[in-house]
């Protein structure tokens, strides 16, 4: 038997799924009919839900609506896409003045020009260069780091994802019987139909553990092409760097002459408005975008060191017949230069110290195992009293309290990701309103888990 808040956390979870089954009889419906024509009955295997998926209508601003008709404030926000609010005003008249004037050349546009510019002025980077999503961003970023450097070999860390290319899918969820040891981590393949091999190309080292990628390094640092890491881990839940880590890194990176890739798909335009150098001070030497500062619009860039970049000219390929074209463009223009404002950040800000202070205090009061961790426009709680360093410290929390929380929260209209490792988005369309939901919801939980 195990602890008593773990069993009253089962009989949540069994009720509140019930309950919400009963809600969301259109889902199961769309859900048959879609499971005949898509596997799992989603378009992304990140899209599926237990028993099926809550299949959404439309949204507008914070709310969105699903296709039985519930409404919830919603803080999934698209995995972290949709930091600008649903059907953004301003994001909208864009991109339908964009439609109406040609919506795709596969030709250069100026205003893909503009928001080269406004990347490389945000980011403090001297070029950069377009793709339709985080996977080919980073895919074609580790390119151009092998061409720069002649080498072959990656370094990744452990439990980190960066999108669903073969020679990166390595070690992004490793059970603990695959992991290897705490300092050595195997590599281990995330996917059925990856090639055996690759994985020679692959080291994985643990997040904020500097000494063990110096090891790796001193073993076999003239081979390492590129270490692409995550400056926050945001797949876990939200694991911070521990202070000098990401400096360390840097300084070591530098010294064995391995490219440092920032994978800041989901931490670009949320934890600051210029990422993680701004947040932390640490300048990588090729940085990858995607989900947020498209506001929504599928886009993705990467870029970096104009030394680095260069390999494009002599030979590194970078191709795509989507890549900057001028509707998602203009969606991705107006989201950073009319959105993404300072006040913007000010307001995230506020919001994301309003909820995780209010969850504190039912945490505090109850005696929940739990952390909370606010970042700019992201946050999470995770069910673990202390704050994770790593992805070992991840598989301690305790999934059953995720388990209650999920349909918990979504039966009080708090639209949630479906996945302890994920965590909440704030726009700038969410206010103290959708907040104060969040907070009662979650205080209602804590109440119930402490019986
Ligand atoms: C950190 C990180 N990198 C890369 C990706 C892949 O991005 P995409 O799904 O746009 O290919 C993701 C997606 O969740 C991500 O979280």
């Amino acid at each position: 038997m195990s602890e008593p808040i773990t069993e009253r956390a089962k009989a949540i979870a069994a009720t509140e799924m019930e309950r919400l089954l009963q809600r969301t009889t259109a889902s199961k419906a769309l859900y048959e009919r879609a499971v005949q024509s898509m596997p799992g009955g989603v378009a992304s295997s990140f899209q599926l839900g237990d028993p099926y998926p809550i299949y959404l209508e439309r949204g507008v601003g914070a709310e969105v609506w699903d296709v039985d008709g519930n409404e919830y404030f919603d803080f999934h926000n698209g995995f972290g896409s949709i930091a600008v609010g649903h059907a953004n005003p301003i994001v909208a008249e864009a991109v339908e003045k964009a439609a109406r004037s040609g919506m795709h050349f596969a030709v250069t546009v100026e205003s893909t020009v503009a928001l080269a510019e406004e990347l490389c002025r945000r980011f403090d980077v001297d070029q950069v260069r377009f793709t339709n999503s985080g996977t080919e961003s980073n895919m074609t970023a580790i390119r151009v780091a092998r061409a720069a450097t002649g080498r072959d070999v990656i370094a990744k860390i452990e439990g980190s994802y960066h999108g669903h290319v073969d020679f990166l899918m390595y070690s992004c969820t490793p059970g603990a019987e695959q992991m290897g040891g705490r300092d050595t981590p195997a590599a281990t393949p995330k996917s059925k139909g990856m090639p055996a091999g690759l994985e020679q190309w692959i080291r994985v080292v643990p997040f904020n553990d500097a000494d063990a990628f110096e090891r790796l390094l001193q073993a076999e640092g003239d081979q390492i092409a590129a270490l692409i890491m995550e400056p926050v881990m945001m797949n876990v839940g939200i694991v911070l760097p521990q202070p000098g880590y990401l400096e360390r890194i840097r300084e070591l990176c530098t010294q064995y002459g391995v490219v440092l890739i920032f994978d800041e798909v989901k931490c670009g335009c949320t934890i600051a408005a210029g990422g993680a150098r701004e947040r932390f001070g640490v300048k990588p030497d090729l940085a990858s975008w995607a989900k947020s500062i498209g506001g929504g619009a599928a886009i993705g860039a990467f870029g970096g060191r104009a030394d680095i970049m260069d390999e494009i000219n002599h030979g590194a390929a970078h191709q795509g017949t989507y890549n900057g074209n001028p509707l998602s463009v203009a969606a991705s223009l107006a989201t950073l230069t009319k959105v993404l404002t300072p006040d913007a950040y000010a307001h995230f800000d506020y919001l994301g110290k309003r909820l995780a202070s209010g969850m504190q205090r039912s945490i505090d009061e109850h005696g929940i195992p739990a952390s909370i961790v606010d970042l700019g426009c992201k946050g999470c709680v995770t069910y673990r009293s202390e704050p994770l360093t790593n992805y070992r410290d991840f598989l301690e929390t305790n999934t059953e309290l995720y388990l209650a929380s999920y349909p918990f929260m979504i039966n009080r209209d708090v639209f949630m990701t479906p996945g302890d490792e994920e965590q909440w988005t704030l726009s700038v369309q969410h206010g103290d309103r959708e907040i104060d939901r969040y907070v009662d919801a979650f205080a209602e939980l804590c109440q119930a888990l402490a019986g």
